[in-house]
């Protein structure tokens, strides 16, 4: 496990201020949520903690290196992770097949001979075990081509996962899944707790107040707020910036 932190963080797409000067502080073994209106700069964000994105000023640190100028794949070297993007899913091979590539190529020592590394036995334990994790044992031996939607996200964060992360980087996990996908992804999170460090991106309200450690509210590309569930439930700033101050959604979370 291992915490990131940036420092002044900024990135414009021609005139438009996408992260405005943000600083935010992962620790070690939090999950920690970020939340905010579609379009406040979410994605352009975890897009510069990867690695996909360069920045215009700041700097990202990964524990005590800093790894602002260090690209995706050398980020991901180091256990920093994304639960898609970062590997392509391979439609042809097995869901097995692609959770050991992915726990391989986390070593760095790319895909030749794959075959053959099958037969390793650390890969192919993490693949098996991120297996279990995301409850894809059943279809280990089905084609990745052949997964439905949610199977396929599952996938995504078994590989993930099988590349043992030491912080994972979720941007809308559950994003097109169904209740139950959603529900056990949830419960997958929640098991990952304290064994990972995650920054979370999630549009379901009960499922990040009941996961996050410490939640940043992300307006306009600055984090406005940064604070516990409670904190943020309570800040009367964020209820009437974000969350709303009326009885609903938001009043549902807080019973939740
Ligand atoms: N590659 C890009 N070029 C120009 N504008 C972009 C690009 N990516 C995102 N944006 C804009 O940046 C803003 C933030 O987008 P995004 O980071 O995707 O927000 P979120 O994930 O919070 O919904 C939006 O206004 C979006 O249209
Ligand atoms: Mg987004």
């Amino acid at each position: 496990m291992i915490g990131l932190r940036t420092q002044g963080l900024t990135k414009r797409f021609g005139g438009l201020l996408v992260t405005d000067d943000v600083s935010l502080d992962i620790r070690p073994g939090e999950l920690h949520a970020i939340i905010g209106p579609n379009g406040a700069g979410k994605t352009t964000l975890v897009n510069q903690l990867s690695g996909e994105l360069r920045p215009d000023a700041g700097a990202v640190w990964l524990g005590d290196e800093d790894v602002t100028a260090v690209p995706l794949h050398g980020r991901a070297c180091r256990g920093l992770l994304r639960s898609y993007q970062i590997t392509s899913i391979f439609e042809e091979f097995t869901v097995l097949e692609n959770a050991v590539l992915a726990a391989i190529g986390a070593k760095g020592g790319g895909y030749g001979f794959w075959r053959a590394m099958m037969g390793q036995e650390d890969a192919r334990r993490q693949a098996e075990d991120a297996l279990h994790a995301t409850r894809l044992e059943a279809r280990r031996d089905a084609a990745a081509g052949e997964l439905g939607y949610g199977e396929r996200r599952q996938l995504e964060l078994a590989m993930a996962l099988a590349a043992q992360p030491r912080l994972l980087l979720l941007d809308e996990p559950m994003a097109g899944m169904s209740i139950e996908e959603s529900a056990a992804v949830v419960q997958l999170l929640q098991s990952l707790k304290g064994r990972y460090s995650m920054l979370l991106i999630e549009h379901d309200m009960d499922a990040v107040f009941a996961l996050a450690d410490r939640i940043t509210v992300l307006v306009s590309g600055r984090a406005a707020f940064c604070g516990t569930p409670d904190e943020i439930r309570n800040h009367p700033e964020v209820r009437a910036i974000y969350l709303g101050d009326e009885q609903g959604e938001f009043t549902g979370v807080a019973h939740g």
